[in-house]
């Protein structure tokens, strides 16, 4: 295994994946972790993460210095090269010039990390440190026109420190440096398979229930679903799926879930229609926060529901929960204090009920919950779904929400997604969806004028959701959907395509 010390860096999961991706199992911890837990994990190698602090002000942050005594291989990136060369003992300095974006690095000795590269490579910086002086015993490698010691090896102790990003695609071979650290220096196992972690995860959910039963929410998304059919793997129909329709999914989506679970002999799926509840409370309700808490709480409410009136016989005694790895890290981590933007809806119930959690994914990434679904034998479609948030279509009608509005806005989505898909943008995109201005403005039909409402478009790229780019889509594909959306959907007469970059929106509209 590979520990990824991370400095609050936005690429310590992207390192985590890459390395995950060479088939070596790795797990991102914080940095302050102490060297005797370290020791416990016992890893192959350990890599500190780049991060946005300076080494050179007070208070940032700096591993255990014991680490550097546990005869463990350690590669520090960027903020991670220079905290390794401060600490042991070497000089780092504002540098007059930073450097971001693409550099060409001159190698000067092809080994380590560099065994196999050539004497020019290009790599992608994003720093404003440098180190100036090299800590003794350490060697300097590679340097670029403004930085003289842009990588540094201690061949003896296995330490190794690089100023630039070797896990982002700009650096062109930095998965062979990585290949090197993992194979050559730390001689790590490639035993991190997706049908053999798809094994270990039934037969660890099978250990942990022992012959009790399960209740799991079911939200339409791939997490859960993923969840459930891996529970389901372990322990058959001791499993209790509830499904709480909110009438606010995307077209088609409760039939196309429910049908696939069922269709493959999961008989204990309940599906709870609360659209009538949920369309009643939230009447007359425009405030973004205000809607957001009522589904929560509705959710959470009718769930128990089920779980106290027709579940009560089966005596459940654990939740299991869609929790993925970076959900779990994020939490943990205390350095961190985001502001709240919004109030995320996931489903928590209250601790009161007093049920052991199971979450199944807890250890997954994504694109690692998507391979173990297909091993598993999930339908692509069914995978390959873009995210949906807990509040669903709610917060994707600005202000009020009325049946009307809800039938134009999943007609509308829905219209916008086909067309997507036969293009084969559809998996291009990370998120795209239809949006309800329900601002009404004149347009013509036929001979008639119209006086409908508007549709906004929102495609996105993005790695995680935290920052996202509006998606460059070709102009003839737009106005296919343009027309499609105007054609099909009764109700609206103009669409339009946000080019908005989140930071400053976000890519929900509330
Ligand atoms: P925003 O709108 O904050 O969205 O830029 C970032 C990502 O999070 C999703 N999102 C949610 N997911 N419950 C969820 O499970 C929520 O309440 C929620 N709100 C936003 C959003 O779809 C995007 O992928």
């Amino acid at each position: 295994m590979i520990v990824i010390l991370n400095f609050g860096s936005q690429f310590a999961h992207l390192i985590g994946r890459r390395v995950r991706d060479m088939g070596v199992r790795a797990e991102v911890v914080p940095y302050d972790i102490s060297a005797s837990e370290i020791e416990k994990l016992a890893p192959s190698g350990i890599i500190f993460s780049g991060g946005p602090a300076s080494v050179l002000e007070k208070g940032s942050p700096r591993p255990d210095k014991k680490i550097f005594d546990l005869g463990i291989p350690i590669l520090g990136i960027c903020y991670g090269h220079q905290v390794m060369a401060h600490m042991l003992g070497g000089k780092v300095v504002k540098g007059k010039q930073g450097e971001f974006g693409k550099e060409t690095l001159l190698v000067k000795h092809k080994k380590g990390l560099f065994v196999g590269l050539s004497a020019k490579e290009t790599v992608w910086f994003s720093h404003g440190d440098q180190v100036v002086k090299l800590p003794k015993g350490l060697v300097g490698t590679v340097s670029t026109k403004h930085c003289a010691h842009a990588a540094f090896a201690d061949a003896r102790r296995n330490f190794f420190g690089i100023q630039f990003h070797p896990e982002v695609t700009h650096t062109l071979h930095g998965k062979k440096m990585l290949e090197n650290f993992l194979f050559s220096i730390c001689h790590a196992k490639r035993d991190w398979k997706i049908a053999s972690i798809t094994e270990e995860i039934v037969d660890g959910i099978t250990r942990e229930v022992g012959g009790e039963h399960v209740v799991v929410g079911i939200s339409g998304g791939v997490d859960s679903l993923v969840a459930a059919t891996l529970i389901h793997r372990a322990i058959g129909n001791r499993l209790h799926a509830v499904f709480v329709d909110t009438g606010l999914l995307r077209k088609g989506e409760v039939a196309q879930v429910a049908g696939y679970l069922r269709k493959h002999g999961f008989r204990g799926l309940h599906v709870v229609d609360a659209s009538k509840t949920f369309l009643k409370r939230l009447a007359g309700v425009s405030d973004p926060e205000a809607k957001r808490t009522i589904i929560g709480y509705s959710f959470i409410e009718i769930f128990e529901k089920a779980i106290k009136g027709e579940l009560k016989k089966y005596r459940i005694t654990h939740l299991a929960q869609g929790t993925i790895y970076p959900d779990r890290v994020e939490s943990a981590s205390t350095s961190t204090t985001a502001a709240k933007i919004k109030s995320h809806h996931n489903l928590t119930l209250p601790e009161k009920m007093g049920f052991k959690i199971l979450e199944p994914l807890r250890d997954l990434y994504k694109d690692e919950v998507r391979k173990v679904g297909a091993a598993l034998g999930l339908p692509h479609e069914l995978l390959w779904r873009h995210p949906f948030p807990g509040p669903g279509l709610a917060i994707r009608i600005v202000g009020e929400i009325t049946k009307e509005r809800l039938e134009i806005l999943r007609e509308a989505d829905a219209v916008f997604i086909e067309v997507l898909r036969k293009a084969g943008e559809y998996e291009k995109i990370w998120q795209a969806f239809a949006v309800l201005l329900p601002l009404k403005t004149v347009g013509v039909m036929g001979d008639g004028r119209t006086y409908e409402y508007i549709v906004a478009l929102r495609a996105v790229d993005s790695v995680d959701g935290m920052s996202a780019d509006w998606h460059k889509m070709p102009t003839e594909l737009l106005e296919k959907i343009s027309s499609a959306i105007v054609g099909k959907v009764r109700g609206v007469n103009r669409v339009l395509y946000d080019i908005t970059q989140k930071p400053p929106a976000t890519i929900e509209y509330e």
